[in-house]
């Protein structure tokens, strides 16, 4: 598979079209923003630890039956990955309060929730990537009521999977982002799964492993998504 026109760069991210229909491949790189792309810089090698952190929970949770983009790891910072029609959505999903749920309840910063929190915001730059509720989504036509369940239910059952996996290697899951396509009429997860896009805590110090260092200025950023990867290859 030769990588050939790009087709679309993002923050994080180069997706490139191949000689193979409907597949395409994407590039991380090792630029991070934040605060909707207020902030800027560079993480040394975090595309090669998104890639590969990706790539892992990827196949795991195509073993547990999950639909993803993803086909193949192609080098330290290019997988293979299925062309998707992507959902304007990003569904966060949250097992502990942390970032803008601080901001938008003020319950205290790693509060265990009851259940896991749903929200799903409209990937939109311009106007910020706002919140909405099922109503708006509706009237937006970004999704049907019965693939909004879908993506519901498909959020919940990836959180249970990852919260298992992060937790047998002494990771906290506090929250993370997802991001949907359909392939014909077929839901499936896209983007990747990263400390770009998930809270990790440590279970013991409950020091934050994630893009967090990197938005607050905490240091040890590059550490961080190192001990990540370690631990998720483990
Ligand atoms: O900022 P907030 O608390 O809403 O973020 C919730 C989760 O979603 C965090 O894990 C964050 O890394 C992720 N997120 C993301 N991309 C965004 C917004 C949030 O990966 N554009």
């Amino acid at each position: 598979m030769t990588s050939q026109k790009l087709l679309y760069e993002g923050k994080a991210k180069k997706v490139f079209e191949t000689d193979v229909p409907g597949v395409v491949i994407v590039e991380f790189k090792d630029d991070a923003t934040a605060f909707n792309g207020e902030k800027k810089g560079q993480i040394a090698d975090k595309g090669v630890a998104n890639a590969a952190i990706s790539t892992k929970l990827f196949r795991l949770l195509e073993a547990q039956g999950i639909a993803t983009h993803f086909r193949e790891q192609l080098d330290a910072r290019h997988l293979a990955v299925d062309l998707l029609h992507m959902i304007p959505l990003e569904v966060v999903v949250r097992n502990r309060v942390a970032g803008s749920l601080e901001k938008r309840t003020g319950l205290k910063e790693g509060t265990i929730l009851p259940k896991a929190v749903i929200e799903l915001y409209f990937k939109n730059d311009q106007l910020g990537d706002p919140l909405l509720n099922d109503d708006h989504i509706e009237v937006l036509q970004l999704a049907t009521p019965e693939l909004l369940q879908q993506l519901r239910s498909t959020a919940t059952k990836i959180n249970q999977i990852l919260q298992q996996f992060f937790g047998q290697r002494q990771l906290i899951l506090v929250d993370f982002k997802l991001e949907f396509g359909l392939k014909g009429d077929k839901l499936v997860l896209g983007d990747e799964i990263s400390p770009d896009t998930c809270r990790l805590w440590d279970e013991q110090t409950l020091k934050k492993l994630d893009k967090d260092r990197f938005r607050r200025d905490l240091g040890g950023v590059e550490e961080a998504y190192h001990e990540v990867l370690e631990r998720v290859l483990s």
